[in-house]
């Protein structure tokens, strides 16, 4: 996909994967569902994306790929469920 590119840390870039899955839902199936971070605007089907398609298994990695959990921390508990829920399948 266009625009779409890995960092070193082999994340996709937070303005691009935001850009893409969230900011701007190229399609409808791109909805970013109910927020989960409010204080970054990320939501549950974004966030769900991103733990599958990178692998994502701890919370400093979401916070690392979109910022989600990486300042008041209250969603961390929500991150920590969707982390949980993806690992059991
Ligand atoms: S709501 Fe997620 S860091 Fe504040």
């Amino acid at each position: 996909m266009a625009g779409w590119f890995r960092s070193r840390s082999g994340c996709w870039s937070w303005p691009a994967f935001a850009e893409a899955m969230a900011g701007k839902p190229a399609a409808a199936g791109d909805d970013p569902g109910k927020t989960v971070c409010a204080c970054f605007n990320v939501g549950e089907s974004t966030l769900r994306r991103a733990i599958a398609a990178q692998g994502l298994t701890t919370v400093e990695q979401i916070g690392a790929c979109l910022k989600a959990g990486s300042n008041c921390g209250s969603c961390v508990p929500e991150l920590k469920r969707l982390l949980g829920a993806a690992v059991a399948g």
